[in-house]
């Protein structure tokens, strides 16, 4: 067998709309980056979208729109991707790591509120939607974390790089935060190649990261070579930078999003398959789901190698490259990290879910395509090397 950890799964139409792109004769961005700024918007239900070239541009444009400055401390959950904190670096603030829960890789109100009890400075928080499910965003007594930040006038900001199309109480993720941002790398749940999307209701906010977006020119200059009428004209009003998504890249989102629905019925098809064979495995912790199914993007399978198996998670992983089958890790944490270690003097003892997290985390293949012949090969591996 050769099962890939991750495949691209293409939709009907990227062929003909970077078709159109190449006989534009407009490479870069113009109508179709306009246009799937709108439809994206659209299916999430915010007002405003700017597309990017990454998710890391999308965050680094959100902390730079909401004001974050040299020496703001944000919240940031330890168990993510670098980017998510990187971006604070970028301003000068610094990152106060969260641990998470540990059945579904989240943070809750409660890890919220303890950081906030003990740190009375902060001026936002870097929400992850790790895997593609959202955490405890708003409740009815107030106590989500939502709730509670903004209760105490704190940004949120959340990183939904594995939660497009995902679901919170009913309403879609980018409809939340006071600004949300997705990825389009390769390997998620809809693709760019590479690209991003920020996504928010706050105009201030829209119109910072427009500017920022492309060099801190101070209007939309897009037209200023096809228009015969529009002025070459324009003014620098900040450094900003060269983030803008090419409307090569947004012809092949524009595509991916007419079926995204459709791929998250597969990658939840796969997880149903996961959750139906691998659930009386005892030596293996499966993710916990806390929204409808439905409501999740898959994005992720991560499953825990608990101690009690025949063999660790590295000999897990390396066993099931032998069958064919590849894996990955999400993640090595932060807190783990030379970087975020040392600068910060960070200590495994004060993120005790996220270090059980990290020695037996290990995520399955999940997307569509992926055959009932496929998912049964790694189940049936899967209990092989675990019960050995
Ligand atoms: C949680 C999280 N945030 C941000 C990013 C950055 O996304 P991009 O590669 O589009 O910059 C990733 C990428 O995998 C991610 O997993």
């Amino acid at each position: 067998m050769d099962i890939p950890f991750s495949k691209v799964p293409l939709a009907v139409n990227e062929i003909n709309y970077v078709t159109e792109v190449l006989k534009s004769g407009w490479l870069t961005t113009s109508s179709k980056a306009h246009l799937f700024e709108k439809r994206f918007a659209e299916s999430v239900g915010a007002k405003y979208a700017c597309a990017v070239n990454s998710c890391t541009s999308a965050l680094h444009l959100a902390v730079e729109a909401i004001g974050i400055n040299k020496g703001d401390k944000v919240l940031v959950p330890s168990l993510t991707f670098t980017a998510s904190a990187e971006v604070l670096r970028y301003m000068g603030a610094d990152p106060v790591f969260m641990d998470v829960d540990y059945d579904t890789g989240l943070i809750t109100p409660e890890i919220v509120k303890e950081k906030l009890d003990i740190h009375n400075n902060i001026k936002a928080i870097i929400i992850v939607h790790y895997g593609g499910q959202a955490p405890v965003m708003t409740t009815s007594g107030n106590q989500g974390i939502l709730d509670l930040c903004r209760s105490k006038k704190i940004r949120t900001i959340e990183d939904a790089a594995h939660a497009f199309p995902s679901k919170y109480d009913n309403r879609y993720i980018g409809s939340f935060g006071d600004v949300t941002c997705f990825s389009f790398y390769a390997n998620k749940t809809i693709t760019t190649g590479e690209g991003g999307m920020l996504v928010t209701d706050d105009e201030s906010i829209y119109q910072r990261a427009k500017v920022m977006r492309l060099h801190g020119i101070n209007r939309d200059i897009w037209t200023r070579f096809t228009d015969k009428k529009a002025s070459w004209e324009y003014d620098v009003v900040a450094p900003g930078y060269k983030y803008n998504m090419p409307d090569v890249n947004a012809a092949i989102g524009l595509a991916q999003l007419e079926e995204a629905e459709w791929f998250r019925k597969e990658r939840q098809r796969c997880a149903a398959y996961y959750m139906e064979k691998l659930g009386a495995v005892d030596c293996i912790d499966l993710p916990a789901c806390t929204v409808p199914t439905e409501h999740h993007s898959w994005h992720l399978f991560p499953v825990k190698i608990k101690p009690s198996a025949a063999v660790n998670r590295n000999t897990f992983i390396e066993l099931m490259a032998k069958e064919g089958i590849g894996t990955s890790v999400h993640y090595k944490p932060l807190h783990r990290m030379t970087y975020y270690r040392e600068t910060y003097r960070l200590d495994t003892h004060d993120f005790p879910n996220t270090e059980k997290i990290w020695e037996r985390t290990v995520s399955l293949p999940i997307y569509p395509g992926l055959t009932e012949g496929e998912l049964d090969f790694i189940c049936k591996t899967i209990h092989n090397i675990v019960n050995k």
